[in-house]
């Protein structure tokens, strides 16, 4: 179905598209897709179904039941995708998606003959992938702030910030879980008795801001390297500055810890998702230094596809 011609051009077309993307590894498994241009250029796609099982953590960023496009273009531009996603939208109409479901596609952020044909079938950029390679830059804390790890005892602060992220995510995206709390809890607790890296800002004592954060080791043959260059990698999961506290250089100060940290701990680099609609995190990180690698595009519910 996918063909070494459609497969080498995928290569090209990513590689030209960003240097720092993963070589594109075969299909994936999945229902196929075929489609045609109006000029008669064939084109083709895997779709995966899944559906999150309840109280699954992939719930604070995902609709329950997910159909999943991974579109093999050519050489085709705008017009490749475009008809992939007609085909997909006629394909869609046998299925009865329900209310909490989305069509998705992670794409590369810097592929710009994509975007117009994605915003065509009324998917939205709901998240990117962004990362961060330059040396960590110094940064001199506000006088009265201290960053240090957390430890499994700060666990009632860790929760109330990590919160305040997902609180402020749901004013931000379409995406809002109540059951956040309840999701996020096991995971946390299981990662602050590890010791993972779960930092904390305090000021006067009183906690301000978390970075939570963890390794991810890309590589050969696992998930990461179909998303980030081989190597260790530093993931920057949640962070958050209390309300009343934002806008004080506290995340800057926290962020730049974190960065030296992961550097001195032989980080190639490090990684975090973020939304674009987030008037706050889609300026503050760019800031931070990263950029773009990927994008998620994704219309909920699935049905919404046109
Ligand atoms: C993103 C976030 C963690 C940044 O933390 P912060 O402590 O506000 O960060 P800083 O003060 O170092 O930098 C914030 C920037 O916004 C500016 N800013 C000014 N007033 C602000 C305000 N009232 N609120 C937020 N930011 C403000 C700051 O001046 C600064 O810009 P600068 O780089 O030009 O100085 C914080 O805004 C936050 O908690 N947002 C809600 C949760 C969230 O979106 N998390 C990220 C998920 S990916």
């Amino acid at each position: 179905m996918i063909g070494e011609r459609l497969l080498a051009a995928q290569r090209a077309r990513f590689a030209a598209a960003d240097p720092l993307l993963p070589m594109p590894a075969g299909p994936p498994d999945g229902e196929p897709l075929t489609a045609a241009t109006a000029s008669g250029e064939q084109v083709a796609g895997v779709v995966q179904t899944k559906t999150h099982a309840p109280g699954t953590l992939d719930l604070l960023w995902s609709a329950q039941r997910v159909w999943q496009l991974f579109p093999f273009p050519g050489e085709t531009g705008t017009e490749g995708i475009d008809a992939l996603l007609r085909a997909w939208r006629h394909a869609l109409d046998a299925e009865s998606p329900g209310p909490d479901s989305a069509c998705t596609v992670t794409w590369p952020s810097r592929d710009a003959p994509a975007i117009r044909a994605f915003l065509r079938h009324g998917l939205v950029p709901i998240s990117v992938l962004a990362i961060r390679t330059a040396p960590p830059a110094p940064e001199i804390p506000p006088a009265d702030l201290t960053v240090r790890l957390a430890t499994p005892e700060d666990f009632e602060e860790v929760l109330a910030l990590t919160k305040a992220t997902f609180d402020y995510t749901a004013l931000v995206t379409s995406h809002e879980r109540p059951d956040a709390v309840e999701l996020m809890t096991p995971q946390l607790k299981r990662n602050l008795a590890a010791r993972a890296p779960i930092w904390l800002a305090e000021t006067g004592g009183v906690a301000t801001a978390i970075a939570d954060c963890g390794w991810v080791e890309s590589a050969p043959g696992t998930w990461a390297a179909e998303l980030l260059p081989l190597g260790r990698w530093g993931y920057v999961n949640n962070v958050a500055t209390r309300p009343g506290a934002r806008g004080n250089g506290i995340g800057r100060a926290l962020m730049s810890t974190v960065h030296r940290d992961f550097a001195a701990r032989g980080a190639v680099g490090t990684y975090l998702y973020y939304n674009p609609t987030n008037p706050l995190s889609s300026v503050f990180w760019p800031r931070q230094g990263y950029r773009p690698l990927w994008t998620f595009w994704e219309v909920q519910p699935a049905s919404a596809l046109r």
